[in-house]
């Protein structure tokens, strides 16, 4: 299939290219890299002698977006590029509104005039907000508690109308934690600034840190610190690869995509100093604003719907993976100065 993916160079968008490139199809990248990575792309191609090419633009230019459609005989749109920080949209709501809903409203129109009838969409666990039941599943109401799982709503329920009204097939798929690296280490996690908490471990083993602090340690969890659950990066390109076999036209596949074990953010710490020998030093912080206590997925409508099951269910194992890639690319995408 020919397949564009917006975002492609960025963390997510990265793994899902090289996985789509491998299972064999054609992939354009579609990415403004303002937070992607030229270098991922590239990496992916020396390594596995494809051709992908990286068409470096901005959502907004839906008449190019539809020549690019056009050109490349697109059958399928994979869309990953969001801004994703959510206390810079807390601080700055409308960078998110501007680029996560109404540029992507361009790319979606662009879909609907060259009448393609795939889409797949990064959706996120911050739909929920602050969820009431714990594993999450998808009958849970979607009530979100910042601006950036907003937007993500926003343009969910911009999908279910063009679904309905103009036949689009697509899959939301909601993301817990996205974790890991390609375990050969060559694609990985490379954020600035970098907010989350694996990658922020690791600096502290790669002596790029002091210490870490953590955000909390009176929450209402067994040791006090917020519990999340931690999906290899590889097993949501893997449901992605599914989820486009099971797309159908006028249809909504709404799926939530983690493991269903929850890990605290003390279990992390402790599963990095095994995995890299450092005792990585931890302070205790004040709390996050707007973190709630526990995110644990039920994902069984998506091991049901789409035949997946997350391969990596061993904390360990993924946050080995990510050492990888750390230790490999202590500077991230950036050549060694
Ligand atoms: N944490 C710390 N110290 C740090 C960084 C994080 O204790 O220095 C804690 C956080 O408080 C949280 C946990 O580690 O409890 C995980 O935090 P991350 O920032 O790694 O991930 P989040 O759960 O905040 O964010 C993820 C996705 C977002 C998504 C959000 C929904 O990365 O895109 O879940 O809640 F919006």
């Amino acid at each position: 299939m020919n397949i564009l993916i917006t975002g492609g160079a960025g963390y997510i968008g990265s793994h899902c290219v090289r996985a789509l490139l491998e299972a064999g199809h054609t992939v354009v990248v579609y990415d403004n890299l303002i937070y992607g990575h030229r270098g991922a792309i590239e990496s992916i191609n020396q390594h596995g002698g494809y051709t992908c090419e990286l068409i470096v633009g901005d959502l907004h230019e839906k008449e190019r977006l539809v020549s690019i459609l056009q050109e490349n005989k697109i059958e399928a749109v994979m869309h990953f590029a969001a801004y994703a920080f959510v206390g810079e949209s807390v601080e700055n709501p409308a960078k998110y509104y501007q680029n996560n809903i109404v540029a992507a409203l361009s790319l979606l129109d662009a879909v609907k005039e060259t009448n393609i009838n795939k889409f797949v969409f990064s959706s996120t666990t911050a739909t929920y907000g602050e969820p009431t039941t714990i594993p999450i599943a998808e009958t849970e109401p979607q009530q979100p508690i910042n601006p950036y799982g907003f937007t993500k709503l926003v343009f969910e329920q911009a999908l279910a109308d063009y679904a309905h009204s103009y036949g689009l097939g697509y899959a939301a798929l909601r993301y817990f934690n996205a974790a890991g690296a390609s375990p050969d280490g060559l694609i990985g996690e490379d954020h600035t600034p970098e907010t989350h908490l694996i990658p922020l471990v690791l600096q502290v083993a790669l002596g790029q840190r002091e210490n870490i602090t953590i955000f909390g340690q009176d929450y209402p969890t067994p040791d006090g610190t917020c519990i999340r659950d931690y999906i290899h990066v590889n097993d949501l390109a893997a449901a992605h690869i599914k989820a486009l076999q099971h797309i159908r036209p006028a249809k909504g596949l709404k799926l939530n995509l983690g493991t269903g074990r929850g890990n605290s953010v003390l279990e992390i710490i402790e599963a990095a100093r095994k995995v890299t020998g450092h005792p990585i030093p931890a302070l205790e912080g004040t709390r996050r604003e707007g973190d709630p206590p526990e995110l644990v997925a039920n994902s069984q409508l998506a091991q049901k719907t789409l035949d997946w099951q997350p391969r990596y269910t061993n904390i360990e194992e993924t946050i080995a993976t990510a050492w990888a890639w750390h230790k490999n690319h202590p500077r991230g995408y950036r050549q060694p100065s």
